[in-house]
C-alpha cells in the first residue's frame, strides 16, 4: 500500500513537471518597447492592436449603412464617425517597436512599419482626418459630403494596407 502511494505521488509529480515545462506560459513572454521607454507584452499588444482595427471596420460598416439607408441616419453616421476618429488616433502606439514578425508572433504587420515610421503615423492621421470630415458631414446632414468622406476613409484604409499590411495570398 505505502509503495503504491508513493508511486503514484511520484508520477503525479513527474506529470505536472512535463505539462509544466510543456506549457507556452513558463518561457518568459515577448517583450517589446513603446514609444515612453515601457516594457510592454507584444501578444496582448497585437491582439489589441487588431482588435482596434476590426472595432474600425466594424464602424465603417456601420456608418455605411446608416448612410445608405432610404432616410440616412445621420446621428448613427456621426457616431461611429468619431469611433473611427478615436481609434484612428490609437494606431501608432499599438506598435511598439519589437511587435512585427520577428517577435514570433501571428501578424500582418510588415517591417516598413518601422522603417518609414513618419509615413506609417500620416497613413493614420489620414483616417482620423477623414472619419472627422465624415463627423461634420455627418452632423450637417449633408450626404454628398458625408459620401465623399467615406470614399476617403476607404482609401486610407487601403492606401495604408498596401504599405504596411502583408497580402493574403
Ligand atoms: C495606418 C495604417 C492603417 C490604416 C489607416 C488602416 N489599417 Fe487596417 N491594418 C493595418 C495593419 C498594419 C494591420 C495588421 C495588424 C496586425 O496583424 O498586427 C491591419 C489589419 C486590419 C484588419 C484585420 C484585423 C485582425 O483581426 O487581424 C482589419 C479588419 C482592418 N485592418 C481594417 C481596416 C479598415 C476597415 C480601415 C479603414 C477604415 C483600416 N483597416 C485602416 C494598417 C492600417
Amino acid at each position: 500500500m505505502v509503495s503504491k502511494t508513493i508511486l503514484t505521488t511520484t508520477l503525479t509529480a513527474i506529470a505536472l513537471t512535463a505539462a509544466m515545462t510543456g506549457c507556452k506560459g513558463s518561457e518568459p513572454a515577448a517583450t517589446a518597447t513603446n514609444a515612453s521607454g515601457e516594457t510592454v507584452d507584444v501578444a496582448g499588444t497585437i491582439k489589441a492592436r487588431q482588435a482596434n482595427f476590426k472595432a474600425i471596420g466594424k464602424a465603417n460598416k456601420a456608418a455605411k449603412s446608416a448612410l445608405e439607408a432610404g432616410t440616412p441616419d445621420f446621428a448613427a453616421v456621426a457616431a461611429a464617425a468619431t469611433s473611427i476618429q478615436t481609434d484612428a488616433g490609437k494606431i501608432p502606439g499599438l506598435f511598439p517597436k519589437g511587435s512585427g514578425k520577428e517577435s514570433g508572433e501571428k501578424t500582418e504587420a510588415l517591417p516598413a512599419i518601422w522603417e518609414k515610421p513618419a509615413e506609417f503615423k500620416t497613413a493614420a492621421d489620414k483616417l482620423a482626418t477623414a472619419a472627422g470630415a465624415l463627423k461634420t458631414a455627418a452632423d450637417a446632414k449633408d450626404a454628398k459630403a458625408a459620401t465623399a468622406a467615406m470614399g476617403e476613409i476607404g482609401g486610407a484604409c487601403k492606401g495604408c494596407h498596401e504599405t504596411f499590411r502583408e497580402k493574403k495570398q
